[in-house]
């Protein structure tokens, strides 16, 4: 075997190592579903994560994750995780969906991405623009500055269908009320949701998701982690950071971004070889939540590569009495 069939190899199964990751987190995070408790459903799902990467075969660091050194105990920003081996940075989100989880709503995941090193974008934890669409469309066929009128004519136009035939999908908020008044008088439906826009971005990308667009303002983080999604399922994104104030402005350019105003394409959110997991924690249109059963659970998630463009629908039934992370 030559050795770059043996980089495929390692390359293919650190994707499904990833899932147990996903999977640990997801596992966890549905203990909470429905107790109103987003901040112990999220440190559920936060603890599962990092000792589930315990056990995978990358020398991996933190880039976007549950915040500074000081302010979160696990998978912060520039923590190693690992047992060792290629350099990896690694996109995570472990509970993609706090609120969601409290409530028992639907679309909540467990979420994770990897890159080689340096090839994330590194998102400060503020808000981010977005615009995304799925594959087979003509290049640049939307775009974040152009009037919501005109990306959804150019749209229209390229999937040969009527405006009034398209879906937008965006986070139900007061900030989003100049653009759903504008979506709607251009004759195009919207789908609201409440949170969650890492699967409403993906969504776009899905055909039997019945999105043809993601539009809104949603976290930096989740938008890079939408990227990489995207890069492996195939479909167009951009991203501009949203700054609040000089600090923040500050703050980022310690963390590599010299111009606030600049429109980020896919590949600069996420570049080269990346590959993305995530399971349902609830139900939605993507995957199917945690099913728990006494000492057992069935998980459902999807993973994949952009090498490969493969995407992996994985169900797992998890034996409790046989786990060494088994939750409580
Ligand atoms: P959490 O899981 O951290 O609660 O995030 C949920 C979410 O809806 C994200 O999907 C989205 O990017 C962000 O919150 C939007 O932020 P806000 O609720 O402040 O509009």
């Amino acid at each position: 075997m030559t050795a770059r069939r043996l980089e495929d190899v390692s390359d293919r199964n650190l994707a499904l190592e990833l899932v147990r990751v996903t999977e640990a987190a997801a596992i966890a995070a549905s203990r909470w579903i429905g107790r109103g408790k987003k901040n112990e459903a999220d440190g559920a799902a936060v603890e599962a994560m990092r000792k589930a990467f315990d056990t995978v075969a990358i020398d991996g660091t933190v880039v976007i994750g549950e915040g500074e050194m000081d302010e979160a105990p696990m998978l912060y920003i520039g923590e190693k995780v690992g047992q060792g081996g290629p350099a990896m940075d690694i996109a995570v989100d472990p509970l993609e969906g706090t609120s969601i989880t409290a409530k028992g709503g639907p679309n909540a995941i467990a979420t994770v991405a990897l890159a080689e090193h340096g090839n994330f974008l590194h998102a400060p934890d503020i808000y981010m623009d977005k615009i995304a669409v799925g594959g087979g469309l003509p290049d640049d066929v939307v775009a974040l500055d152009a009037p919501v009128a005109e990306n959804l004519k150019n749209l229209a136009r390229a999937k040969a269908v009527d405006i009034a035939e398209l879906m937008v999908c965006m986070l139900d908020r007061d900030r989003h009320a100049e653009a759903i008044a504008k979506i709607r008088e251009a004759g195009a439906r919207i789908m609201l949701i409440g949170d969650g826009d890492v699967a409403g971005v993906i969504a776009a990308s899905q055909p039997g998701a019945g999105i043809d667009m993601y539009l809104g303002s949603g976290g930096a983080p989740e938008g890079v982690l939408a990227a990489a999604a995207l890069r492996c399922i195939g479909g167009q994104m951009q991203g501009r950071l949203l700054f609040e104030d000089q600090a923040q402005i500050d703050r980022a350019r310690t963390m590599g971004i010299t111009d606030p105003s600049r429109i980020y394409t896919i590949t600069e959110m996420a570049k080269g070889d990346v590959m993305f997991a995530a399971t349902g924690v609830t139900g939605g249109p993507m995957l199917r939540g945690v099913h728990r059963s006494g000492h057992s659970a069935v998980t459902h998630s999807i993973v994949m590569r952009s090498k490969s463009g493969t995407v992996r629908y994985v169900e797992a039934h998890h034996n409790f009495t046989k786990k060494m992370w088994a939750p409580e």
